[in-house]
């Protein structure tokens, strides 16, 4: 017999755990600049509605299948499917690729630490400065910060799920809400917010292009932290009395009101720092509007607030983004450690020492392929250009297969486990659930629409990534 499943302690604890996962750079950075470029409002809508009629249903099925088994992807997928080897494929998918997003997130987590550390120590003009970045992530110095990372991450997941994972949401994510809204108020009252305002809340439809649909689905997804196996593992931490589909709402609708007021912050401030800004030259990666775009706009704070001011918001706004960080990193990784502890029988200590060696390797590869090891630098190429092992792992797990998993799991679902199973796990805890409305739309949708729409997107991204077409033709 192996040891009882730890749980839990609260359905808030759970809430905060999941919207923990969910909350991310992706809100924080991706979401305001995505819905400024394309569209404001209308971008926002549409947003919305992937949240709640796409991606709504997706997280429910995987926390539903994750309670169900009290289990990871992969022993998931195996006790439902009496073992099926072509199920079993689509388990190893939801831990690989956590496994390899942890890669990838690490390193982005381990440059904001590094900025953290930059700010509190009064470097915010080198930051801001042209060789700035380049220089920061190439210093040895960024292996400092990797441990310091490793060391955070390690402390809170060694802990286990009530004592780890559920006290560090409890604390980073009322602190974060709490940051953020300090942040808003801060940034509304310089020059020019309005004009930032108005550019990120007016709705323009006419931007709405296929290519925009497909990005805010993509960006919805990605963002609920779906197709990544968190969800199963969370789910499997949930108790029986706990309500999931409402619990899942709870959860969306955090990640799109913080994504929501992450709009609100950035770009305020990207505004008054140039009020004739052209929205469409922003970046669309917020990895370059982080760490090169924004310390800029900190700096120029300078002329109001003074140096040390604007340092001080500079560091209030890394922390920030390093709580919503954190809280991602520890799900991301509690998936592969689940799998060592439960399907290969590891204490928790063996199985973060394991993922310490191999995603920490991985990590260290990644960190070097931006121009400290030519042979990471320059991995492999195609659609017509150069890419490094950062960009790979980047292209394959964070944006190709989410949507490919999502899609198995809709399947898998409503036609392996089958809807009456699933109705049957989603009505343990709420009584109303059964017959209900909700019940016919998540089991129509999932077997029907939502894979659907959810291949398209897979193909059209793939084509797009590694083809360099669009299926749109726009
Ligand atoms: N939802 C996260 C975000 O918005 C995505 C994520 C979750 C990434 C977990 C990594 C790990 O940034």
């Amino acid at each position: 017999m192996s040891a009882a499943r730890e749980h839990f302690s609260s359905k808030i604890g759970f809430i905060l755990a999941a919207a923990g996962s969910a909350v991310g750079i992706g809100n924080l950075v991706g979401f305001p600049v995505n819905a400024a470029k394309n569209g404001g409002g209308a971008f926002l809508l549409v947003y919305a509605l992937f949240v709640f009629l796409v991606c709504l249903p997706v997280m429910i099925a995987e926390m539903a299948l994750g309670r169900k088994t009290e289990k990871e992807p992969v022993g998931a997928y195996k006790s439902l499917s009496g073992g099926s080897k072509l199920w079993s494929v689509a388990g190893l998918f939801g831990v690989l690729t956590p496994f390899m997003i942890a890669v990838f997130y690490m390193v982005l987590t381990v440059w904001i630490f590094a900025y953290i550390a930059l700010t509190v120590t009064g470097n915010l003009d080198y930051l801001a400065s042209p060789a700035g970045f380049g220089e920061i992530i190439n210093s040895p110095y960024i292996f400092l910060a990797m441990a310091g990372v490793a060391a955070i991450v390690n402390f809170i997941l060694v802990a286990g799920v009530k004592d780890g994972i559920e006290k560090a949401a409890k604390t980073l994510m009322p602190t974060l809400f709490v940051m953020l809204v300090l942040m808003v108020i801060f940034v509304l009252t310089l020059d020019n917010a309005m004009a930032g305002l108005k550019f990120f809340i007016i709705p323009d439809f006419s931007k709405i292009t296929p290519t925009v649909i497909n990005g805010a689905l993509s960006q919805a997804f990605f963002s609920l932290s779906l197709g990544m196996g968190i969800l199963i593992t969370y789910g499997s931490y949930i108790n029986r009395q706990t309500n999931i589909a409402n619990s899942a709402k709870l959860v969306a609708i955090t990640d799109t009101a913080v994504a929501f007021t992450a709009g609100l912050m950035i770009l305020p401030a990207v505004f008054s720092f140039d009020p004739a800004i052209d929205t469409s030259t922003l970046s669309d990666s917020s990895v370059s509007l982080i760490f090169t775009f924004l310390p800029k706009i900190f700096l120029a704070l300078q002329a109001s607030i003074g140096y040390i001011g604007a340092s001080v918001v500079a560091t209030f706004f890394f922390v920030l983004v390093f709580f919503a960080a954190i809280t991602s990193l520890v799900s991301i990784l509690e998936v592969p450690v689940s799998y060592l502890v439960t399907e290969k029988k590891h204490s928790r200590k063996k199985a973060l020492f394991i993922l310490l060696i191999t995603a920490g390797l991985l990590t260290i590869f990644a960190t070097v392929s931006f121009g400290m090891v030519s042979f990471f630098t320059e991995f492999t190429s195609y659609a017509g250009g150069t890419r490094s092992f950062f960009d790979v792992v980047y292209d394959i797990f964070y944006d190709t297969i989410l949507p490919l998993n999502g899609f198995l799991l809709c399947i898998f679902v409503s036609y392996r486990w089958k809807k009456a199973k699933l109705s049957e796990e989603l009505s343990i805890g709420s009584e109303s659930y059964k017959g209900s409305w909700v019940e016919k739309y998540i089991n129509f949708s999932l077997s029907t629409f939502i894979p659907a729409i959810i291949l398209v997107v897979f193909i059209n991204t793939v084509a797009q990534k590694f083809f360099a077409v669009s299926l749109f033709g726009l």
